[in-house]
């Protein structure tokens, strides 16, 4: 076993063990796993399946039907444009476009190095900023595709520092 499935087994059972084994704990039992893991890897979903004692497809429907839970870990860095009604009204959508052709990917998606992922948001409470995108935990205001390139510049010494250690 690896030391990542090592890990995902180990949080598993500690969201089990603390939460109940009924099939109507299933959705609170993910929640407090995502928490803890970034995301819900197939191994849990199984290990969950197999405690609660229903068919893992069960665990899977459940996870593919509401869009707050995750199958694939998240990059490093998230990148989340607000498409609420504000954010919309000033642009959210061309910014999301230039978000998309920057990193190469949909919303949804982690670009291959893992590096970071996009999705979208609703209104994240800073409507006087719009259109926003929220890098990490960090509001980033007026985000025209102009200023898409300024708001990765200070991730790119990070990951040039690891690749050049890859060398
Ligand atoms: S609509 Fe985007 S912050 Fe309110």
């Amino acid at each position: 076993m690896t030391a990542e499935q090592t890990h995902i087994e180990r949080e598993t059972g500690k969201v089990l063990s603390r939460m109940g084994r009924k099939k109507g704990d299933l959705v609170p039992i993910l929640q407090q796993l995502q928490q803890r893991l970034g995301y819900l890897p197939r191994q849990a979903m199984a290990e969950i399946a197999r405690s609660l004692n229903i068919p893992e497809m069960d665990v899977y429907g459940v996870v593919t039907f509401y869009n707050q839970f995750r199958l694939t870990p998240p990059g490093r860095h998230s990148i989340r444009v607000c498409l609420g009604t504000a954010c919309h009204m000033k642009g959210g959508y061309i910014t999301l476009d230039a978000w998309k052709r920057r990193l190469d990917i949909g919303p949804g998606e982690i670009t291959p190095d893992r590096e970071f992922d996009l999705d979208t948001v609703a209104c994240v409470g800073c409507c006087a900023m719009a259109p926003v995108t929220v890098v990490d935990d960090k509001a980033q205001g007026e985000v025209t595709p102009t200023r898409v390139d300024g708001i990765l510049l200070p991730f790119q010494p990070e990951k040039e520092k690891e690749d050049g250690k890859d060398r």
